[in-house]
């Protein structure tokens, strides 16, 4: 295998939502791989926004000529109990704009979509009674775990419209621990065959690996990162 199978000298790589726990993790990760890393959180490039994605899409074009990698990170994370229609924007109709405009953009490459374990199983709500994070009750929403199923679906849609010029793939994070209250840490641990949360910066290799020529022959994906909780009964 040739070492030139890992690079990402050079890829611009663009990321939405990536001022949130994990994204500056990615950019950290994308940047020591080589990659001119384009960090986006709404303020630059709402995903919501058609008028938005265009004017980045046209502004990144303008100055570096291509995009090579789209990482839709950006996502209301459903920590909390949320409005239906505000999760399914951002999540969904926000994953689906971006697949669709800056997809067209790409002349290759890769787009990768961010799922959720609530995308693929249905979530223990009794380990969010009475948990709080940051003060406020947590939970998981419907809209949140039907957007996150919707992205696997679009995931699939996608890689096939796109085939075999832009391959598209999904990952599918378990819950990263950000200080939530100590029960509900406890509890989702024991969920998980590896008996903790997963930290900050675990889902970036993935995105490397699915970024990379490392996974050439991989679209239509969709890889869990959550510790094996999806894999157990
Ligand atoms: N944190 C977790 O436990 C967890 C678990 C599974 C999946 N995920 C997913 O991972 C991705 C990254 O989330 P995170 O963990 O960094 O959480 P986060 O909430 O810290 O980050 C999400 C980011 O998305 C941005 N965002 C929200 N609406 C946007 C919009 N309209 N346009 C552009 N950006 C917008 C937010 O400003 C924020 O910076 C999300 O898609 C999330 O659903 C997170």
């Amino acid at each position: 295998m040739s070492k030139s199978i890992f690079n990402l000298e050079g890829k611009v790589v663009l990321i939405t939502g990536a001022a949130g726990i994990q994204g500056p993790e990615h950019v950290k990760a994308f940047t020591a791989a080589g990659a001119k890393v384009i960090a986006t959180d709404i303020k630059e490039l709402d995903v919501t926004s058609t008028d938005s994605i265009n004017q980045a899409v046209k502004k990144i074009i303008g100055e570096y000529g291509r995009i090579d990698v789209l990482v839709n990170n950006a996502g209301a994370t459903g920590k909390y109990a949320a409005d239906w229609d505000q999760i399914i924007k951002v999540n969904l109709t926000g994953t689906y704009l971006c697949c669709q405009i800056i997809g067209a953009a790409m002349k290759q490459g890769s787009i990768i979509n961010v799922s959720s374990i609530y995308g693929l199983v249905g979530p223990d709500l009794s380990m969010y009674e009475q948990a709080e994070y940051a003060g406020k009750p947590m939970g998981v929403s419907a809209g949140y775990a039907a957007s996150k199923g919707g992205v696997i679906a679009l995931t699939k849609y996608f890689a096939s419209l796109y085939a075999p010029k832009i391959r598209v793939n999904c990952v599918t994070p378990g819950g990263i621990f950000d200080n939530q209250d100590e029960n509900f840490v406890k509890k989702y641990s024991a969920k998980t065959m590896l008996g903790r949360m997963a930290k900050r910066n675990e889902v970036s290799g993935a995105l490397l690996y699915l970024a990379s020529d490392l996974s050439s022959y991989v679209t239509g994906a969709n890889l869990a990162i959550d510790g094996g909780l999806t894999a157990r009964a």
